[in-house]
This record gives C-alpha cells, structure tokens and sequence, in this order.
C-alpha cells in the first residue's frame, strides 16, 4: 500500500431544535461516537433571528428564508464541532438527504429518517465542504459570537 496520510477533518454539525424538543440528543450522540467521530466542541443556545440570519446567510433570497428562521429560533440547538477523517462527506452521509420525508423512504436508517419531519424540519444540520465547514465552525467557536460567554 501506498504512503496514503489520511488527515483529520472538522466539520459543523447541529442537533435543530425538533431534535433537541423530541429527546434525539442521545441517540444522536451514540451514533457520533460509534460512527468514529470525536465531539471537539459543543454548545447548546437558543439562536436569536441575527444570528440565524447570519449563519443561513446563503439562502437569505430563498422563498423559504423566513420559515428557516422561525424554525431555528424556536427552541434551543446543540452545536458541535465533529472530527475524524473525511468527517464532512461521512456526517452528511449519516443524516441523510435534506428532504426528512425522502429520507425516511430512501435512506431508512438516516438520521433524518430517525428524527426529521419534512423538507424544513430535518433535525439536524452538517456543512457541506471545506468551506462551509471552515465557516460555519468559526461563525459559532470564536469569541465574538455573542452566544458564548467571554
Ligand atoms: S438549496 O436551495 O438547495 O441551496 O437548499 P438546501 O441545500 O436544500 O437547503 C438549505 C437549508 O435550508 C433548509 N430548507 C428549508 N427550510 C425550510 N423550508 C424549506 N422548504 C426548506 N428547504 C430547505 C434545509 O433544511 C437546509 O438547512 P441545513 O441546515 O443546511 O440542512
């Protein structure tokens, strides 16, 4: 075999706030840690609109923008911060697709088939490159975000 360095990744993930009110913390958590992820940083926070707004900045023309942000301010998230080789393209295959509903028929043992509803209320949230995850995880874990005590 090749001299193949297989790197270490970060990635955002987020338990959405029909995870946290339906009890998926745990489940969620024991697949973390059984699919290999180490939990780096975590926070759990009731986002304000600025800050949802900020965080979903992207698709802030999106029809759908204002049930985004109602939704994540409804109650309180769990972020972290998850790590293991190729962590970003393995959490994004753990949850599953976006579409909670599609989830449920076409990747059954998804998270989002676990714990999400529809296409708005998928449960839980991974970034979806380098970028992103470099982004997303800054965006929460650095001292200017006001959620976090100095
Ligand atoms: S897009 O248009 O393809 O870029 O959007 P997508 O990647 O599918 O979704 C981006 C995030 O927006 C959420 N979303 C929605 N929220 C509420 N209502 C509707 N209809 C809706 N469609 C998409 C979706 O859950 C994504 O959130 P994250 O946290 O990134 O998974």
């Amino acid at each position: 075999l090749a001299n193949v360095d297989l790197e270490n990744e970060s990635t955002l993930a987020i338990v959405k706030p029909d995870g946290i009110s339906g009890n998926y913390t745990s489940s969620i958590r024991k697949i973390i840690l059984e699919s290999g992820f180490s939990v780096q940083k975590e926070l759990t926070v009731h986002l304000d609109e600025d800050s949802v707004r900020s965080f979903y900045d992207e698709h802030s023309t999106k029809s759908f923008f204002p049930s985004l942000v109602k939704y994540m301010t409804s109650g309180p998230v769990l972020i972290m911060v998850l790590q293991k080789v190729n962590a970003i393209a393995d959490w994004r295959a753990l949850i599953g697709p976006t579409d909670a509903l599609k989830a449920k028929v076409t990747h059954p043992h998804s998270i989002r088939a676990m714990c999400g509803q529809d296409l708005g209320r998928n449960c839980v949230h991974g970034s979806d490159s380098h970028d992103s995850a470099e982004r997303e995880i800054s965006f929460f874990f650095t001292k200017t975000y006001p959620g976090i005590e100095p």
